[in-house]
């Protein structure tokens, strides 16, 4: 144990933000905080792990869209507009890149009922102004000339992108150890609070960082922290996402030259092509607790649909497989900024958005962390929705 570790009183002397996890989101708000002045510590056993490490790394806000989410559209919309900025920065003081690309999404209509549901979703596009083209198989095949023939009709969404989320992560951790983000490669086992104020964390080996502000960015882990007092911070529960990873044999010619998705059986279907032959192919949805096996249904099912959509996908060698946890709230919308135990933010419940919300995230939690004002943009997303005023009780919002 480090002597200064070891001599942290849990108030004054140690860091003034402590974030709990080393996630995307973690280091994003970490880095940022940092960037603003704060003293800034993070704890994670394996920080630039989490969910991001399995997550295909669409950045769709548009073609994500879901019926009556709005703000969390304004947030998805806020983000991607920051991504080119964001992911040059990053590079630019890391030397690493994220595989960040404008390529654009098509989402692809399969048959009858696929159509009819692409032109109610571009019909909302359209009540929202939002810039999305819909085009004949014809077309789409003309743009992706690998999807299969039967391809009924398509959306263009020219501003929906993709970064690859291993490379964004290795960044990010990069970035926050330089701009002096403490990294404690170790568990946070407790949440210290005195005086009903969050203070700082207990590690396994018993040492106490402590902290003004504690941010908790755990994923779905994030409400089972011990000591977290009831009726602060809703569960996030784990939705398991299994996803492949496929490899385009090079020299080779583009397979894919955008993402391209589909709703085929009720189920989210996406490819993603990055610049580097890897071809992402995702993901179930399946909520049946912490478990991240990966199963014979789950890849059968997305080589099934995928091989629909984009027939030659199976001459394809096959190179990974694997099982992350999406963070869901019950809302499904992110938890964001202060909660009812004073000194404690939270930064958690990204669910699908987790990798495309990391800009907006660490800049609006560094906000309210610097200058101790959530900006309006984050307003719908405070974890107070959830919690009645006395805190004794989570509130459903259903
Ligand atoms: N955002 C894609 C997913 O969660 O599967």
């Amino acid at each position: 144990m480090a002597r200064d570790e070891r001599d942290l009183e849990p108030t004054g002397g140690g860091a003034e933000v402590l974030v709990i996890g080393g996630g995307v989101i973690g280091l994003a708000v970490a880095w940022r905080a940092a960037q603003r002045g704060l003293r800034v510590a993070l704890v994670d056993p394996a920080p630039g792990g989490g969910a991001a490490q399995v997550a295909a790394g669409m950045l769709a806000p548009v073609t994500e869209l879901q019926y009556g989410e709005e703000p969390l559209l304004r947030l998805g919309m806020a983000s991607n507009a920051r991504y080119a900025e964001f992911t040059a920065e990053l590079t630019a003081l890391t030397g690493l890149d994220t595989g960040y690309r404008a390529t654009g999404t098509l989402a692809v209509a399969l048959d009858a009922d696929d159509k009819a549901e692409l032109a109610e979703l571009h019909a909302f596009h359209r009540r929202l102004g939002l810039d999305s083209n819909w085009l004949t198989g014809r077309e789409a095949r003309r743009l992706e000339p690998m999807l299969a023939p039967g391809v009924r009709g398509a959306l263009h969404v020219a501003d929906d992108h993709q970064v690859d989320p291993r490379r964004l992560s290795a960044a990010l951790l990069r970035a926050a150890e330089l701009a002096g983000v403490r990294v404690h490669r170790a568990e946070a086992v407790e949440l210290v609070v005195e005086a009903d104020r969050a203070r700082g964390v207990r590690l396994a080996d018993g040492t106490v960082l402590g902290a003004d502000r504690v941010v908790l960015a755990a994923g779905c882990r994030s409400h089972l922290l011990p000591g977290l007092p009831p009726g602060v911070l809703p569960a996030v529960r784990p939705v398991k996402g299994q996803i492949l990873r496929l490899r385009i044999p090079g020299p080779y010619a583009p397979f894919l030259s955008r993402n391209v998705r589909a709703v085929v059986r009720g189920g989210h279907l996406y490819l993603v092509p990055r610049a580097d032959g890897e071809l992402v192919v995702g993901a179930t949805t399946e909520e049946q607790g912490y478990d991240t096996t990966v199963t014979a249904g789950g890849v059968y099912e997305l080589l099934r649909d995928a091989h629909e959509l984009v027939p030659g996908i199976t001459e394809l060698p096959l190179v990974e497989t694997s099982a992350g946890l999406r963070p869901g709230s019950p809302d499904n919308a992110p938890l964001l900024g202060p909660t009812a135990l004073p000194g404690l933010v939270a930064a958690t419940g990204h669910y699908r958005n987790g990798v495309l919300l990391t800009p907006v995230t660490g800049d609006l939690l560094a906000e309210q962390l610097a200058d101790g004002t959530l900006p309006e943009l984050a307003a719908p997303f405070s974890p107070d929705r959830f919690v009645s005023p006395d805190r004794s009780a989570l509130r459903s919002l259903a």
